[in-house]
């Protein structure tokens, strides 16, 4: 059983970790495998913009250096008032690990939760068998 306050009040501890000089929006993810551990991450930001990275990414990275490539769950909690849903780009990353139902629950500074599958924030995503790229 997930312990949902535990995760919050553990990205809610990460957030000040987050390396967010420029956008100064700081933003933890923590993502649960299959096996039910967890995997951390926040926000990295760069001088040189583009090369920033997202909390969900960061998270996803930590993850599969253990050996997690199945995600049942993505927690995300950010520095901003209300919920923060995850960019376009780290719904794709999610969606290449995604378990069936993965769910992404965001909470907010106040202790709203929005809840929303995978599916749901990226309809149709894109997907590869692994090797299909090179057979056509
Ligand atoms: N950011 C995340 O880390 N995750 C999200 O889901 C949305 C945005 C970061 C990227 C950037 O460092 C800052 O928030 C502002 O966009």
């Amino acid at each position: 059983m997930t312990d949902m306050s535990a995760i919050a009040a553990e990205l809610r501890r990460l957030l000040p970790h987050a390396h967010a000089p420029y956008s100064g929006v700081q933003v933890a993810a923590a993502v649960e495998g299959a096996d039910g551990r967890l995997h951390y991450g926040v926000n990295v930001e760069n001088a040189a913009y583009p090369q920033g990275l997202c909390a969900e990414a960061s998270a996803i990275s930590a993850a599969v250096t253990q050996g997690t490539t199945e995600l049942r769950r993505v927690y995300v909690a950010s520095s901003l008032p209300g919920l923060v849903w995850p960019c376009g780009g780290c719904r794709q990353k999610i969606f290449e690990f995604a378990s069936e139902g993965c769910e992404v629950v965001t909470v907010s500074p106040q202790g709203d939760t929005g809840r929303q599958t995978i599916e749901q924030l990226l309809p149709l995503g894109f997907r590869l068998e692994p090797g299909e790229g090179r057979r056509v």
